[in-house]
């Protein structure tokens, strides 16, 4: 409220006189209406309420989510990202089909799957990293099953996702072919791999397509870094 001098002398004066009035009626002990009310013009306050808690409109609450939804949010998604590529096989029965895990972008079984829900790797210092969203605070890491010690190396070895790096052999891109190597394990083809029940993906420890063992199928897999992954 903007008062000028002459109108904020002449509220004073009016003020006093007021107060002066009520006094008088108050010694002589009678109760009397004020002679007149004062208003300042400019001065009118308008107080809004708060809305009552009940009054409020009620906030749409999700009460399940949806699992594919949730699942599709996590991770890269399907756009390929800088420094990253697919994995796939090129060959028959697996044309196509893309390493991931089942959920997407979380520890599990390493698997060949659909294109639509291919994971996005690259290999450093031996390691083979999946991207697990920007940021990469904390990526995933392709382990190897480590045959016990004692007794002859079995013909497969599982393969999976783990939070921490893979403390077993080492991986490196020979031309596009994802391999896999230790001293420890003597291989004809540190590029076979066979692909089992469920689509989980092995490390072949034997001769690429030579007694494949039964449910399996011999693959190669690859780099490709297409912006998308496609069949
Ligand atoms: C995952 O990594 C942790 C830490 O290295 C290890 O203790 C655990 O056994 C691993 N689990 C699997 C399934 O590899």
């Amino acid at each position: 409220m903007l008062l000028s001098r002459p109108t904020f002398l002449a509220f004073l004066v009016v003020s006093s006189v007021a107060e002066d009035v009520a006094r008088n009626d108050q010694a002589r002990g009678v109760e009397s209406e004020p002679p007149f009310t004062l208003k300042a013009p400019e001065m009118t306050l308008t107080l809004v309420p708060d809305e009552p808690y009940g009054r409020n409109p009620p906030v749409p609450q999700p009460t399940s989510f949806d699992i594919q939804e949730r699942q599709a949010a996590v991770g890269p998604g399907t756009t390929l990202q800088k420094g990253w590529y697919w994995i796939r096989a090129v060959a028959a029965p697996n044309y196509h089909k893309y390493l991931q895990t089942k959920p997407a972008v979380a520890a599990g079984t390493a698997l060949l799957e659909s294109y639509t829900t291919a994971g996005q790797f690259n290999v450093a210092d031996g390691q083979l990293v999946e991207n697990t969203g920007d940021g990469q605070t904390a990526p995933l890491y392709m382990w190897v099953e480590k045959p016990a010690s004692s007794g002859s190396t079995p013909r497969t070895l599982a393969t999976w996702f783990n939070t921490t790096k893979n403390p077993f052999g080492a991986f490196a891109f020979q031309g596009d072919a994802l391999t896999w190597s230790t001293p420890e394990v003597q291989r004809q083809n540190v590029a076979a791999w066979l692909v089992c029940k469920g689509q989980a993906l092995f490390i072949n420890t034997g001769a690429y397509a030579y007694q494949t063992p039964a449910g399996c199928s011999d693959q190669t897999i690859h780099y490709y870094n297409d912006a998308h992954a496609n069949n």
